[in-house]
Order: C-alpha cells, then sequence, then structure tokens
C-alpha cells in the first residue's frame, strides 16, 4: 500500500529580501520579507511514502535525475521533519519537475521546497492549515515558507516555529504585475543561499540594512495596498542593491553580479529617466536580473531587453495562486 500526493507550488519573487539568519539551526531570518508568487514559475512534486518498507533509502528525483545520497540530503532532511510531525518511519519517493530551468535566477528552493512539505503532509494525511505548513517549510528553505500563499505575502521574522511564519497581504487579483526575468547566466552559482545567509553578519553593513528595513517593509505593504508602482519600484531596487552591498562586503566576499547584470540596471534607469518607463529591478543570489512591472508596460520591457547584449533568454511571469493539488486525471 502506498500514500501519495501531488503539488504544484509557485516559486516567488521577494521584494524586501530575506538575507541572512538570526538562527541558523531553524530558519529564522534577520528581517521580515515580502515576496509575490509566481503563477508561471513552478514546481510540481509527487511524494509517494512507502508504507510497506519496500525502499531501503529516500528516493530524490528533480528534473528527470535520481539524485545521488549526498545531493539528496537536504530533502531527505526535510522527509525527517515531516515523519517526525507526523510520528512515522516510512522512507518516501519523492519526483519533482520545475517548469523553469533551475539555475534561472528563479528560486527553486522556494518552490520546492514548499511543494515538498505539502505534498509529503498531504499524502501522510496530515490535515495542516497553511501557517503551520510554512513553517515546517522555513525549515527546508526559508524563501519555501512565503509560497504556501498565493499573491501578495509577508513573512515574519519571528522567533520560533509558531511566530517565523508567513502570512497573505493580498491575492494575486489585486494587482497585476509582471516579473520579468533577464537570463545573464544559467550557470551554478558558487556560493548557495544557504551558505550566504551565514555569512551575512560578517558584513558591516548588515546591521545598517537591519536599521533601516522595517521603513522600507511600511513602504511596500503600502505601494501594494495602493497599487502605486512609483512608489514600490524604488525601495525594492534600494532594498536589493543594500542585500547585494551586504553579499560583497561580507567575509568571503559575495560578487554575484556579471557584467551583463550592470548592463540591465544601467539600461532600466535610463529608460524610467528618458522615457519614463515605469519598470523597476530586483535581484536574488545571482547574476540575473528580475523587473517588475505593470503588465500594460510587460510588452515594451520585453522588447526592450531583446535588443540589449548578453542575454540568454527571458522568462515572464504574472502574480499566482498559493498550493494546488493535482489529481492523477490532471497531469
Ligand atoms: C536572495 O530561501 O533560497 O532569494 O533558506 O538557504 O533555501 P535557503 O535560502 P533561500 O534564500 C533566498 C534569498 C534571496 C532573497 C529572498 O528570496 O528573500
Amino acid at each position: 500500500m502506498t500514500q501519495t500526493a501531488t503539488y504544484r507550488v509557485g516559486s516567488n519573487i521577494a521584494f524586501i529580501k530575506y538575507w541572512g539568519v538570526a538562527d541558523a539551526t531553524i530558519n529564522i531570518p534577520l528581517n521580515n520579507s515580502i515576496s509575490m508568487t509566481l503563477a508561471d514559475a513552478y514546481t510540481t512534486t509527487t511524494v509517494t511514502w512507502d508504507v510497506d518498507g519496500r525502499l531501503a533509502t529516500d528516493e530524490v528525483t528533480v528534473d528527470g535525475e535520481r539524485f545521488a545520497p549526498k545531493k539528496a540530503q537536504r530533502v531527505v532532511d526535510h522527509l525527517d521533519r515531516l515523519r517526525a510531525v507526523a510520528g512515522v518511519n516510512y522512507r518516501a519517493q519523492v519526483t519533482s519537475a520545475n517548469n523553469f530551468p533551475m539555475a534561472s535566477g528563479i528560486a527553486s528552493s522556494a518552490s520546492g521546497f514548499a511543494a515538498l512539505t505539502v505534498a509529503g503532509c498531504a499524502a501522510l494525511g496530515l490535515d495542516l492549515d497553511p501557517t503551520r505548513l510554512s513553517a515546517i517549510a522555513r525549515r527546508g528553505s526559508g524563501s519555501a515558507s512565503r509560497s504556501l500563499f498565493g499573491g501578495f505575502v509577508e513573512w515574519e521574522q519571528g522567533h520560533d516555529d509558531v511566530t517565523s511564519v508567513a502570512h497573505q497581504l493580498y491575492t494575486e487579483d489585486h494587482w497585476d504585475l509582471r516579473d520579468i526575468v533577464a537570463v545573464i547566466s544559467s550557470e551554478e552559482k558558487k556560493v548557495s543561499s544557504a551558505g550566504g545567509h551565514l555569512l551575512a553578519l560578517t558584513s558591516p553593513l548588515a546591521e545598517g540594512r537591519r536599521d533601516h528595513v522595517d521603513g522600507w517593509l511600511a513602504e511596500v505593504r503600502r505601494a501594494i495596498t495602493e497599487r502605486d508602482i512609483a512608489r514600490l519600484g524604488p525601495i525594492i531596487e534600494l532594498d536589493a542593491l543594500a542585500m547585494h552591498s551586504v553579499m560583497m562586503t561580507s567575509n568571503p566576499s559575495l560578487l554575484y553580479w556579471q557584467p551583463g547584470t550592470l548592463t540591465i540596471l544601467h539600461a532600466v534607469q535610463h529608460w524610467r529617466e528618458d522615457d519614463g518607463l515605469q519598470a523597476y529591478f530586483t535581484i536574488d543570489a545571482g547574476p540575473n536580473v528580475h523587473l517588475i512591472c505593470e503588465a500594460d508596460t510587460a510588452a515594451e520591457v520585453e522588447t526592450r531587453l531583446a535588443q540589449l547584449p548578453g542575454i540568454e533568454r527571458v522568462i515572464v511571469s504574472q502574480a499566482g495562486p498559493g498550493p494546488m493539488r493535482i489529481f492523477e486525471d490532471q497531469t
């Protein structure tokens, strides 16, 4: 007998970033973060628990690649958390597929660990609310805590599994924003986010960012409430630059940008100054640039990006819903 469930979960792009941990053992962040869940960049994960004890180990396959034990460890650690919640010791078979390339600058850990959490818990017959699922997902990957909800989402810093959880600010219908990702390089990054979070406090600028971030969070909440791109944009650029300043000045230094990154940042500034084009950048832990704009500006942004050198591909997504269960006849 097996117990199985499949879920599709969107990734998310942060407007105010999670960077740095206050408590690394349970992924308590240094600050709250706010993100938009993505409709068009998602992970579909099936978890099947082996209740008859046929499997010798957990089996993890991502985008068609069967993970060797070392690569599978982070997933196995998360399965251990689910087993602990349910009080069982079944092994599991996990099959996961992203509809976007893993090294595209879209966080596969966010959608991946959120999907693993919801599918794994559902397959165990656990009836947990999204807040509880958010706390469990957070242990696997910080940004995954936000993908438990659709639309516009805030993850409260908190201090334990009850308080460090995400909640929805607005549903995906509230504001038709687009995330247009200019992929500069799809090379795997040398330092993972997980490693980078541990370095944040070695930067002399980390304290400075922390001193300002509460004000920026308030501005972003207000901009989303009022659907005001001219208020939102400058703050998300400021926080992305502040986070990258922390990264660059940590020890060792994390320099994720490539020449192509800077080309886009300059271009976007010129498009705004010269033509009033309302598009604003944000950058995660990599060289690729996300441009945030309203729906009616997206086609123009795409046309202009196509004229810039050094862009491998462009991926466009709108705001999306929370986790969706997929039944066999839908796959
Ligand atoms: C720069 O959530 O990917 O994208 O907890 O190690 O999986 P892990 O880190 P992760 O870090 C996200 C960092 C970021 C900013 C953000 O999404 O808030």
